[in-house]
C-alpha cells in the first residue's frame, strides 16, 4: 500500500444545475422556437450559458454550447449515440448500422470499416473523384440553368458508390441512389421534427412517394450486395471489407449487419456531401472575388491543364476555401447524445438518460471564437492566423470515436470539385433561385439555381 492511497480522497466539487435558456413558453417551453428558427435559436443559446437547459415540451434536454465542452461531450465515455433523432433514424435506415451502434459492436464496426478511409487510401480513389468532377462540368451548357440540388446529389452519390462499392454497374445504380437518397432526407426530417407517427401511414401522395423511394433505397442496396456475391469478385473496397467481416466470435456477420452497414455508409456520406457542394457553389457565384482566387491558384499549380487529384496537396488556398465554407455552411449543423450515467460538463450536473444537444453551426460562428465571425475569409485558416482559434471550435466532422471515418475522402473530393468548377466557369445566380437556408437533417440552400458563365 502506497502512502497516495491511504490520503483522505479530496471532497468531490459541488456540481451545480444548469441554468435554464430564457424565452420559454408555457407547455411547449423552447420547442415553439427551435421549430420556428433553429438556427437563430442555437446561436444565441452560449448567452444564457455554457450548459443550458431547454425544455421541449415536457422533456428537459441539455445544450452545450462551447467548443471546450463540446470538445469534452464528443470525448467522454459517459455519453452515447442515443435520442430521439437517432431513434427515428434507425427506424428507417436500420438498427445494425455503424453510425447508431455503440460499445463493442460500434467499435468491431469502425475497425471494419475504417481501412477504405485512411489517408494512405484515398489515392486509389483519385481517377473516380478527377473523372466525376469533370464529368459535372461537361454536363452542363453554359447559359442553361443548373439546378444545384439534383447536381450536387448525383456528384456525392456517385463518388461514394463508385469509390466505396465498385463495379461498373454502380454508374446505373448510382442515379437511382440519388432519387431515392433524396425523397428519403426529405421526408425523414419531417419524420423526426413533427412526429405525427400514424398520419404517416396514411395513403397520401408524399407518404406514398417516400415510402416507395425508401423501398427502392433498401432493395439497391440488397441488389448491390446480391451482385457483388454473384460475381465472386472480391476487389479491395468497403463492400468487400463488409462482406468478409467478422463479429467477435470469429463468425461471419449477419445479413441484416451488412444491409444497414451499406445504407449506414450510403445515407450520411451523399446528403452531407451534396450539401456542402451547393453551398460551395453558392460562394462561387456569390464571392466572384473567391472564385477568381481559386483560378488563379489552380492555373499555377497545374499550367493550365485540367486539375487532377495528385494536385489538391498543392491547392492550399482551395482547400481553405472549402474549410471556411464549411464554417459558415456546416452540412452537419446539430447532434445529440444522452449521458448513459450521472455525470458532469464543465461543473453542472447531467443525470442519466439526459439528452444532450450541441450545433456545430453556432460553435463554428460564435464572435467569441472568430474574429468577424460571419465574414467569408478563407485566409483564417493560414498557419499563422489559426492558431488563434480555440480547439474544438472548428470541428464540422465531429471529433472522438464518432469522428466522420470520411474526413480525408471528403475533402479530397470536394476541393478537387470546387477546383473543376472555378477553372471551368464563374456562376450567376438566375431568376427563380432561392439561396435561403434550409434546415432540414443538413443544411442546404433551399433551391439553387445558377447559370454557368464559361470563363
Ligand atoms: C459521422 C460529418 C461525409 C460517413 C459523421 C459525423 C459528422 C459527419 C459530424 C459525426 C456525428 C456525431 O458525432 O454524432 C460529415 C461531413 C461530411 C461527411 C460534414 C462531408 C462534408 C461523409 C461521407 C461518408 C460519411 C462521404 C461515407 C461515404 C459517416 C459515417 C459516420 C459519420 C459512417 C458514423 C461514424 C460513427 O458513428 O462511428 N459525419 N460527414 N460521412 N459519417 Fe460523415
Amino acid at each position: 500500500m502506497t502512502v497516495e492511497s491511504v490520503k483522505p480522497e479530496a471532497p468531490a466539487p459541488e456540481l451545480r444545475e444548469p441554468p435554464r435558456a430564457g424565452g420559454g413558453v408555457p407547455v411547449l417551453g423552447h420547442g415553439w422556437k427551435l421549430v420556428r428558427d433553429p438556427l437563430a435559436f442555437m446561436s444565441r443559446l452560449r448567452d444564457h450559458g455554457d450548459v443550458v437547459r431547454l425544455k421541449l415540451g415536457p422533456k428537459t434536454v441539455y445544450a452545450v454550447t462551447t467548443p471546450e465542452l463540446t470538445g469534452a461531450l464528443a470525448l467522454s465515455n459517459d455519453f452515447i449515440i442515443a435520442g430521439p433523432l437517432w431513434e427515428s433514424l434507425e427506424g428507417l435506415l436500420g438498427k445494425e448500422g455503424v453510425a447508431t451502434a455503440n460499445g463493442p459492436l460500434h467499435r468491431r464496426q469502425r475497425r471494419t470499416i475504417q481501412p477504405a478511409f485512411r489517408l494512405d487510401a484515398i489515392p486509389a480513389y483519385g481517377p473516380i473523384m478527377e473523372e466525376e468532377a469533370h464529368a459535372l462540368t461537361e454536363r452542363w451548357k453554359p447559359g442553361e440553368t443548373i439546378d444545384c440540388t439534383s447536381e450536387s446529389f448525383r456528384v456525392a452519390v456517385r463518388i461514394a458508390a463508385r469509390c466505396l462499392l465498385r463495379g461498373d454497374y454502380m454508374d446505373e445504380r448510382a442515379e437511382r441512389l440519388c432519387v431515392a437518397l433524396a425523397t428519403v432526407f426529405r421526408g425523414m426530417y419531417r419524420r423526426m421534427v413533427v412526429p405525427l407517427g400514424p398520419l404517416y401511414k396514411l395513403p397520401l401522395p408524399a407518404n406514398r412517394e417516400f415510402n416507395r423511394a425508401l423501398a427502392d433505397l433498401h432493395l439497391l442496396v440488397d441488389e448491390i450486395v446480391a451482385e457483388r456475391r454473384a460475381s465472386g469478385q472480391k476487389p479491395d473496397d468497403l463492400l468487400t471489407a463488409l462482406l468478409e467481416a467478422k463479429d467477435e466470435n470469429g463468425d461471419p456477420i449477419g445479413e441484416q449487419e451488412i444491409h444497414d452497414q451499406v445504407v449506414a455508409i450510403l445515407t450520411p456520406g451523399s446528403e452531407t456531401v451534396a450539401s456542402t457542394i451547393m453551398w460551395l457553389l453558392h460562394m462561387l457565384a456569390e464571392h466572384p472575388e473567391h472564385a477568381d482566387k481559386v483560378r488563379d491558384e489552380v492555373d499555377a499549380v497545374t499550367g493550365g491543364r485540367p486539375v487532377a487529384f495528385q494536385d489538391v496537396r498543392n491547392l492550399r488556398h482551395t482547400n481553405n476555401v472549402v474549410v471556411e465554407a464549411m464554417r459558415l455552411r456546416p452540412a452537419v449543423w446539430i447532434l445529440t447524445r444522452r449521458a448513459v450515467r450521472d455525470t458532469e460538463l464543465g461543473g453542472y450536473r447531467i443525470p442519466a438518460g439526459a439528452d444532450i444537444v450541441y450545433s456545430p453551426y453556432a460553435i463554428q460562428r460564435d464572435a467569441k471564437s472568430y474574429e468577424r465571425n460571419l465574414e467569408f475569409d478563407p485566409d483564417r485558416w493560414l498557419p499563422d492566423r489559426v492558431k488563434d482559434i480555440p480547439k474544438h471550435a472548428m470541428s464540422p466532422f465531429s471529433t472522438g470515436n464518432r469522428k466522420c471515418p470520411s474526413d480525408h475522402f471528403s475533402m479530397a473530393q470536394l476541393t478537387l470539385i470546387t477546383a473543376a468548377l472555378a477553372t471551368r466557369y464563374r456562376f450567376e445566380q438566375v431568376a427563380g433561385s432561392d439561396d435561403g437556408t434550409r434546415v432540414g437533417i443538413t443544411l442546404r440552400p433551399q433551391d439553387l439555381l445558377l447559370r454557368p458563365v464559361p470563363r
